[in-house]
């Protein structure tokens, strides 16, 4: 017998279908039956909003089963989904709970999302700097997935932040403040959790239309006006080619304008990691440094892009140029760093670790990786350093572990680094000694050096609008 999953959702879809619908739940129950609508689709047909919306009400109220929603789920990681399909999935989904309400709040709230890399410590510096622009961000974000880190982790890795707050306590924070980094709670886009659990252990995460819902559903429901996305592409990255990344990023940004908000998407590289730091405390370090004007080059520069952009998007500035300019005075004079004192405050951080980062968590060994040969590094490849954090401590094997705030990789050569033969290229931070040969093949294989200088290469790769 299949269990429900969650009466709270149950009553939510019951209100919202009988409101929004002329047939009720329960007609349209008898007409409808699961494996129509999964033989359709698997057949290459097309199914109706109202199917849609249906299907995934059944699988959140727990009326259609875990089976039959993965096979639904096969079916369209092999047959894809209209766009139409893929507007009414991603609307569907972002009502199945509660939504975030920033409506009362003044001036324009935005909202980022990244499609995952290594080194990707942007959220922690873009929150601050564009709430010291005067944009309003509550950013719900997640934990560290597979090779990649989560900002969640990254930003409880300073000592006393909470995380884990209650739409109310956001939607007061985003008031006060203007700046919010939390939690996804359980009761945001539960279809979400719900179906990505499914996907998860399916095969079928890489699929277009479910990425577009899952990403866009959360953004929905976040209550933004105008989101920009970050879709990474490159070794590192869940898109790998740059014909699926810009595919991605188009298919986000038409569903999502359709949806009535405003988007718009980066392409961005991401074969070698960003910045210098992979790994909890080490990118709180290295956000400290973009707000301070001292950033590496590559992340302060996409930080600034995306900042760019939602400036634009919010019509705070006329082109991207201007609002740059607008971001850089912020750093320069201060005010995204208070910014950013103010949002760690205002979560429980305690001030001291930001102010000195040397009192952030630091792992009880440091090993250093040293260069085989002399000559320029060619390739980093981004994946192999993720994995190499997560091993060392900075991720999760099983759900629910906790992670080593203190546990990472700090590259000390990128590409187009000079280096000779013996000199340091990374060094390892771990409390697991044990894990450390298999970290540094890891680390051995993803430096590429060869006698020739590389030739630079862009970290824009493209915009979407
Ligand atoms: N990020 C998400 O939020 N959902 C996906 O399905 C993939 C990446």
């Amino acid at each position: 017998m299949h269990s429900p999953r969650g009466g709270k959702y149950r009553a939510l879809w019951a209100l919202g279908t009988a409101l929004g619908n002329p047939q009720s739940c329960a007609s349209i129950a008898k007409v409808m039956r699961a494996i129509d609508l999964i033989e359709r689709k698997r057949d290459g047909g097309e199914l109706s909003s109202q199917e849609i919306r249906w299907l995934v009400q059944g699988f959140v109220n727990g009326t259609i089963p875990d089976y039959q929603m993965s096979a639904f789920l096969m079916a369209v990681y092999f047959r894809g989904m209209t766009e139409q399909e893929t507007v009414a999935l991603t609307q569907a989904m972002a009502e199945s709970g509660e939504k975030i309400d920033l409506s009362r709040i003044g001036g324009v709230k935005v909202d980022k999302h990244s499609t995952g890399g290594v080194g990707d410590t942007v959220t922690l510096a873009l929150v601050p700097v564009v709430a010291s622009a005067g944009l309003v961000m509550a950013k719900l974000s997640g934990r560290a997935l597979g090779h990649t880190g989560g900002t969640i982790d990254k930003f409880e890795a300073i000592p006393g932040v909470r995380t884990e707050l209650s739409l109310e306590e956001i939607r007061s924070q985003a008031a006060r403040v203007g700046a919010v980094i939390a939690d996804h709670t359980a009761d945001v886009v539960p279809a979400d959790r719900l179906i990505y659990e499914l996907r998860d252990v399916t095969g079928t995460v890489p699929s277009l239309p479910l990425i577009a819902a899952s990403v866009l559903s959360k953004k929905l429901a976040g209550g933004a006006d105008a989101i920009v996305l970050d879709v990474k592409c490159g070794d590192g990255a869940f898109m790998r080619e740059w014909a699926e990344a810009e595919r991605l990023a188009t298919t986000l940004v038409r569903v999502g304008n359709r949806l009535g908000k405003k988007f718009s998407a980066l392409i961005t590289a991401m074969d070698e990691p960003l910045g210098r730091m992979a790994g909890n405390a080490l990118e709180v370090r290295q956000a400290v440094e973009v707000l301070q004007g001292r950033g590496p080059a590559d992340l302060t520069e996409v930080t600034l892009a995306l900042g760019a952009e939602l400036l634009v998007l919010a019509g705070e500035a006329p082109a991207p140029a201007a609002a740059r300019a607008c971001l850089i005075r912020l750093v320069e004079s201060g005010r995204a760093w208070e910014k950013f004192r103010e949002l760690v405050a205002a979560q429980g951080g305690d001030l001291r670790a930001v102010d000195n980062p040397e009192l952030l968590p630091q792992a009880s060994t440091a090993v250093e990786i040293l260069s085989p040969a002399s000559g320029y590094v060619q390739g980093l490849a981004a994946r192999n350093i993720g994995l190499a954090a997560g091993l060392l401590g900075a991720g999760r094997e099983v759900k629910g572990q906790a992670v080593d705030p203190g546990a990472g990789v700090e590259l000390l050569a990128k590409v187009g680094y000079e280096v000779r033969r013996g000199q340091p290229l990374a060094r390892l931070h771990t409390n697991r000694k044990e894990r450390i040969p298999e970290a540094e093949r890891l680390i051995a294989a993803a430096f590429h050096i060869g006698p020739d200088r590389p030739e630079p290469r862009p970290l824009i790769l493209g915009r979407v609008a």
